[in-house]
């Protein structure tokens, strides 16, 4: 079997663009999110278990932090302690804290307070963490749990901020997010944890016509590289997007500004393809400007 990976990179490669200039103008990429206004709807990643990338830097994810800071883009941030995520919070509020699907239940009640009380932006649960392949799955010594929907409606009414739950990749989840009052989900297979995925923007239209008139944001990651996919995945459907791996190598050699640079670069290209189709900000993003080399139809 192809790697999961390769299959999701497959389908972007699927999509042509249709050009339409005329009444066209330079787009705007400015994006509005849980009542505050970012620069464009490209965000960065929920990583975790990052170190200093060398002497006198810093850990990476502070690094990327500031970068998303700086770009005035949404941060997101994984698996980690409540004293570190202070240090993510001290340097970019703009975070959204996703919080593992513990087995150990005080401990998720513990983190989605501490992400209310101390200024995240929203929070949430990647539940595409849940099973490893001996059982649940135990991530950095810590053992995970399923999660039911009654669990999941538990935690929207636990807190105050808007909850996201990361990882879903089917209707059938998205409308028990739906019924549980999450106000956003992240369309993900999680950089291929389950051998096979569909790739993530392949159910997304699927899925924004099941949620569609619910209020909830639509959030994809997984391959996404350039301004380009970026454009794509906004095209069919998503509010937004999160870049990862890709500005690894970025964050790694020039730190901040090399994210800053990677992020700008790509927000170049979106906007450039959002004034080439007639798009003119975000709220105008049509599906119906691609077209599917393998079915020779437009979107
Ligand atoms: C080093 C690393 C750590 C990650 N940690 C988390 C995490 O703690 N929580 C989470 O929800 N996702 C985590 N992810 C998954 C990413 O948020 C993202 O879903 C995945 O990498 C797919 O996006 P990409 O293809 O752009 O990298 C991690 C990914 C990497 C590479």
């Amino acid at each position: 079997m192809k790697d999961t990976n390769e299959i999701t990179r497959e389908y972007f490669e699927r999509f042509v663009v249709e050009q339409r200039l005329i009444d066209s103008f330079v787009a705007d990429t400015s994006m509005e999110l849980f009542g505050k206004t970012f620069a464009s709807p490209i965000m960065l990643p929920a990583f975790s278990h990052m170190k200093s990338m060398g002497e006198g830097r810093e850990n990476g994810l502070i690094e990327y932090s500031k970068a998303a800071e700086k770009l005035n883009v949404v941060n997101w941030i994984g698996m980690i302690e409540n004293e570190e995520f202070q240090e993510i919070l001290n340097v970019n509020s703009s975070t959204i804290r996703i919080v593992k699907p513990y087995a150990d239940k005080d401990k998720i009640f513990s983190q989605l307070r501490y992400a209310a009380d101390n200024g995240a932006l929203a929070v949430g649960m990647d539940i595409d963490h849940i099973f490893g392949l001996n059982g649940y799955d135990v991530c950095a010594g810590e053992l995970m749990d399923k999660q039911s929907l009654e669990d999941i409606k538990a935690y929207v009414e636990y807190t105050d901020l808007p909850f996201v739950i990361k990882g879903v990749l089917s209707v059938q989840d998205a409308l028990k997010c739906a019924e549980a009052g999450v106000k956003a989900i992240v369309v993900s297979h999680h950089h291929g944890r389950l051998p096979g995925a569909l790739p993530p923007i392949m159910i997304l239209p699927e899925i924004k016509k099941a949620l569609a008139d619910s209020g909830i944001k639509i959030f994809v990651d997984c391959g996404i590289a350039t301004g380009s996919d970026a454009f794509k995945c906004i095209c069919l459907g998503a509010d937004a997007v999160s870049v990862g791996r890709a500005f690894r190598p970025a964050l790694y050699e020039n730190g901040i500004e090399g994210v800053v640079s990677y992020i700008s670069k790509m927000n170049d290209e979106l906007r450039y393809m959002m004034s080439f189709t007639g798009i003119r900000d975000v709220n105008e993003f049509t599906s119906d400007v691609l077209w599917d080399l393998n079915t020779l139809k437009r979107q």
